[in-house]
């Protein structure tokens, strides 16, 4: 059932539905279809969600899998981008692939993307021309106990789409050059602006609270569904649809972008938080000075990733 509706600007909204995605997908577009599908399902690694049992045979976790694609088929637009994201335990490495095995029997895996959560870089590694003056840690560091396994800071981003073929907007996330002869000498480069590559570190806002600031076991930063909405094209991009979610990343991301969603949980506490945050997040938008397009679209706010202060919490 529809639980609530935010009205973005101009005939946009945010809607979230608290239903099963799967049979809701169809159901709630209806003819409508989504330029991007945004989402990380539950990873069947008995994660305690407040409504959904996450903890199922693997062969049954993997056939649910291939009813979420079939119902993704189902509402994609024919040049959409469908972004999945995907973790594993380090004693279970193969389940991000094993879930992306599945989904690619009904789409063409154009991209494989990381979420980068923490990384250290050293100073000599960097080079002098860097700037960097220190040896680096960056992002939340959560210690694995275990001899066997190093800690994991990565997760996947498998980016599919119908043919493999979508023309990506990579300069709209791009970064600038670290070395400026490289302006000059690549033809196209004019901008100082380079693809920012397959690897997007991301960490995790700061939050003092995780009752009040992050209410959910299995989060990530908005930051990320906006920047598959940039990469995809945000002015090809009039729907965006997650079917997980969960307090509404994606949803703040798409208010951000002034993009009509669709969202989907089985649970309403988690939509209750998600629509709290959607208002909050306009009324930032609202309370920003912010300059016009001379089309008189509001221009979309390039948001970096901000460096975490000590103390984030990891997903
Ligand atoms: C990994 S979490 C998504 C979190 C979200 N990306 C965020 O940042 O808040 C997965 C969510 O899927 C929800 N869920 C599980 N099965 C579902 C289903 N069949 N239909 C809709 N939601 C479902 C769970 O309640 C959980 O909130």
């Amino acid at each position: 059932m529809l639980f609530d509706t935010v009205a973005l600007p101009g005939r946009r909204s945010v809607r979230l539905y608290c239903e099963d995605a799967l049979p809701g997908l169809p159901l709630r577009l209806g003819r409508a279809r989504a330029d991007v599908v945004v989402t990380s399902p539950p990873y069947n690694l008995g994660v305690r969600y407040r409504s959904y049992q996450d903890d199922r045979p693997r062969e049954e976790y993997l056939r649910w899998t291939g009813s979420l694609r079939d119902s993704v088929g189902r509402v994609l637009a024919p040049n959409g981008s469908f972004f999945l994201n995907v973790g594993g335990p380090p004693s279970d490495p193969w389940l991000p692939w094993d879930v992306a095995r599945e989904v690619a029997r009904g789409f063409v895996l154009q991209n494989v993307l990381h979420w980068v959560k923490s990384i250290a870089v050293d100073r000599a590694a960097a080079g002098r021309s860097s700037g960097v003056r220190s040896d680096l840690a960056l992002g939340h560091y959560k210690p694995v106990n275990s001899a066997r396994y190093v800690h994991g800071a990565q997760e996947y981003i498998f980016h599919f789409t119908r043919r493999g073929d979508v023309p990506l907007d990579r300069l709209a996330i791009g970064v600038p050059y670290g070395d400026k002869s490289n302006v000059r000498r690549w033809h196209g480069a004019a901008a100082d602006l380079r693809c920012r590559g397959n690897t997007w570190f991301l960490p995790y806002p700061t939050i003092r609270f995780r009752a009040r600031d992050r209410p959910h076991p299995a989060t990530f930063p908005p930051e990320l569904p906006e920047w598959c909405v940039r990469l995809h094209g945000r002015s090809r991009t009039r729907l965006v649809v997650d079917p997980f979610v969960g307090i509404g990343s994606s949803a703040v991301a798409a208010a951000r972008l002034d993009v009509s969603f669709v969202g989907f949980d089985l649970d309403a506490e988690y939509l209750r938080v998600a629509a709290r945050r959607v208002r909050e997040e306009l009324s930032r938008e609202r309370r920003r000075p912010r300059k016009r397009t001379s089309s008189g679209r509001r221009p979309v706010r390039s948001t970096g990733a901000a460096i975490p202060r000590r103390g984030a919490t990891t997903r």
